[in-house]
């Protein structure tokens, strides 16, 4: 039967119920007298009604008394010694006795006044002597049955209290299981609900699919409740990606055989973007093995998702910026003999008309190539950048300027600038042509015309910001428009070199390439959302100008006559034979007298025979074995008050790191032109004083 403690019903346990008590032991009686034959022959009237001890004294029956319980003492009152009122009032003061009846055996004293004393020692009763068995048996009777009663009371109360003390800690101990239960179970939905993923159960042959049970914040993940789910059956197949469905119908078939699946797809929120979704279940089958329901799990897996294709776009375009950047290089070289090789022939040879246009033509186009090595090289981030604080506003003028002629009607540009832009840290005209080149993409994504939107914010420290710039202060500049929009498979290729839609001849595909590489290169970041059919923002992050730098703008490249020191004798160093050359005849024709040498051995080796009669070195940065800046570290060793020049492509200008001092840097190709106004630099009488 339940019992009830409080308002909790209990059931019995097993261990509840009460130990075994000791076997019931025979009551005792406990009879003094200093006759013999009394005892003898009372212990034979009493010897059924339970086990009858025996004393002789007072002293004796203290003793027994200490051992163990009586029902009952018939205690003689006249004793030689301690006589019976004696031996009464001591077990009356001791705790262990004092509670066991006491009935005084008596042959004479008959009177109240004996009575009254043996009562006031604590006896209960009087027998007197000669005993009438009759009598006596049944007074001890009543003792005996009385103690038999007590005693039954006693155990059967200790064994109820055994049985109440072991249910209360019985549901003491389950109370608090279940409290561990409860706060677990707390735990596990609150740990559920907060992550990015639902619990279900699914029927094994549901068709739509609709899950019976969602644990977690289906919600939160989706848009859509529990309650909406099994109200819109179709809800599930309809909102699949369509490039996803029979990828993911092919794999929930699988499932009914396999037991398990485990598959990712897009679906659509909600909201109406679409998330990626891993979509994991197992077959559970009942205790006969009969497959029952599926229980799965469905986690929004978006960001990892955008992480790691973020990773690999990192990746494939550092791998095509390696590639680029070395084809780049080649080419550059090639292109400061063919340019330096065309300008030597105008210069020298006696032209047709005919001929000098030819010439004309071919230099424009390896100029038009050399541009585009430019913008390879810019990808690859391995142009020589000079970054300085670039105020707006001069941003803003300059690019306006650039392209007034360029928009054309259609199209026109607004300005969002605060007052208090900080200013960008940056090379100013790679920056201004990074901005006309989103410009110029806005203008061509609106074919109807519009408005390109270019707008320049602060972005501190704190704010949000693309993952792989630190936390630092940076200037955003924002291009926005409301053309065609890209599609989403192109998004991901737009920033590759050669990537365009645009007809033959129309583009080249190098514009986004180059501001990719230019942000990167700038320590700042470059990225692109669009929509199609709603319009496209490009977003050019770049570090905020340091305060301490002077906010002056770049000197601006000096197109004055150049005053060219006398003829001087110059010793150039180049491994390259065509370039060497043709270096050297553009040298020659500016009037100087050259010494050449192919490598940086050879030089040293004319350096010591002239003696350092040398006005000028010359010499190339990439070469093989003794690179330029060792060649001249050690030229300067020999001849240390002979001017320098390195020549170098743009690939190396990031390695350049060790360049020894007062050597000046001139970048291929380049034009003679170039060429002697570096020399000018060097040589003039006021750089030699310097
Ligand atoms: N604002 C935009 N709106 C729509 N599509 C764009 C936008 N900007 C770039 N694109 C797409 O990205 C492609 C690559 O752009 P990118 O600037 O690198 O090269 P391009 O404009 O085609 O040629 P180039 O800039 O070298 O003359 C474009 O062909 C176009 O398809
Ligand atoms: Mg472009």
């Amino acid at each position: 039967m339940n019992r009830v403690i409080g308002d909790i019903p209990i059931e019995p346990f097993e261990e509840a119920a009460p130990a075994p008590l000791p076997e019931q032991e025979q009551p005792r009686v406990l009879l003094v007298d200093d006759d013999e034959r009394n005892l003898l022959a009372i212990a034979t009237v009493l010897e059924d009604l339970g086990e009858i001890v025996s004393a002789r004294s007072g002293e004796e029956a203290l003793r027994h008394l200490l051992k163990g319980e009586f029902a009952v003492i018939l205690l003689d009152v006249y004793m030689p010694g301690m006589d019976g009122y004696e031996t009464a009032q001591i077990i009356r003061s001791r705790d262990q006795s004092k509670g066991i009846p006491i009935v005084f055996l008596s042959a004479v004293n008959k009177e109240a006044e004996h009575l009254l004393r043996g009562y006031s020692m604590g006896a209960v009763d009087y027998v007197f002597k000669p005993v009438d068995p009759i009598v006596l048996r049944s007074k001890v009777t009543v003792f005996v049955e009385l103690f038999a009663k007590t005693k039954e009371i006693e155990r059967k109360a200790r064994a109820e209290q055994a049985l109440l003390d072991a249910n209360l800690r019985a549901n003491a101990e389950r109370l608090r299981a279940e409290q561990e239960l409860r706060r677990a179970e707390q735990r596990e939905a609150a740990i559920i609900q907060s992550l990015p993923m639902v619990l279900y159960l699914e029927p094994i042959d549901a068709s739509p699919r609709r899950p019976t049970y969602v644990s977690g914040d289906l919600k939160a993940i989706t848009g859509f409740s529990h309650a909406e789910v099994l109200d819109t059956p179709d809800l599930w197949s309809e909102r699949l990606h369509p490039d996803d469905r029979e990828r993911v119908t092919v794999a929930l078939e699988a499932r009914r055989v396999s037991g398990r699946s485990a598959v990712e797809y897009r679906w659509q929120c909600q909201d109406g973007t679409y998330r990626h979704f891993l979509d994991q279940a197992v077959l559970l089958r009942d205790a006969d093995g009969k497959p029952v329901e599926f229980a799965g799990t469905l986690t929004d897996v978006t960001d990892r998702r955008s992480l790691e294709s973020q990773l690999i776009q990192a990746q494939k375009m550092d791998a095509i910026g390696k590639l680029t950047g070395g084809i780049a290089h080649d080419f550059n070289n090639l292109l400061a003999a063919v340019i330096g090789g065309v300008g030597l022939l105008e210069k020298r040879a006696t032209l047709q008309d005919e001929e000098r246009k030819i010439l004309g033509m071919t230099k424009r186009a390896a100029e038009q190539g050399s541009e585009l090595v430019r913008r390879l090289l810019a990808f690859a981030r391995r142009q020589k950048l000079e970054p300085h604080p670039v105020p707006i506003g001069a941003l803003r003028d300059a690019v306006s300027d650039l392209l007034t002629h360029t928009l054309g009607g259609l199209v026109e540009i607004e300005w969002r600038t605060d007052d208090d832009a900080w200013p960008a840290f940056a090379d100013r005209s790679q920056l201004e042509l990074a901005l006309v080149n989103l410009i110029i993409n806005a203008r061509d994504a609106m074919p109807a015309g519009g408005t390109v939107t270019v707008s320049v914010e602060n972005r501190s420290a704190s704010a949000e910001r693309p993952p792989e710039l630190p936390a630092a202060d940076h200037v955003l500049i924002t291009v926005a428009d409301s053309g065609t929009g890209i599609a989403p498979e192109d998004l991901e290729r737009v920033m590759d070199p050669f990537f365009t839609t645009k007809e033959v001849g129309k583009g080249s595909g190098l514009g986004l390439s180059m501001v990719y590489g230019f942000a990167q290169q700038s320590d700042g970041a470059f990225r692109i959302e669009s929509e199609v059919g709603k319009g496209t923002r490009a977003e050019l992050w770049l570090p905020r100008a340091p305060a301490d730098h002077a906010a002056a703008s770049q000197p601006l490249p000096d197109d004055g006559q150049v005053d060219s020191p006398g003829p001087l004798r110059i010793l150039l160093v180049d491994d390259h034979e065509e370039v060497r050359a043709t270096t050297g005849a553009m040298l020659e024709e500016l009037g100087h007298t050259v010494a050449g040498a192919a490598n940086g051995r050879d030089a040293l080796e004319v350096l010591r025979e002239g003696d350092c009669d040398y006005d000028l070195m010359i010499s190339d940065y990439a070469m093989p074995h003794v690179s330029g800046t060792e060649f001249l570290r050690e030229a300067r060793e020999l001849c240390p008050d002979v001017p320098a020049l390195i020549i170098t492509g743009y690939a190396e200008i990031g390695a350049i790191t060790d360049r020894p001092e007062n050597v000046e840097v001139l970048l291929k190709p380049f034009t003679p032109r170039a060429l002697e106004a570096a020399i000018a630099r060097i040589c003039s009488p006021a750089a030699v004083a310097g």
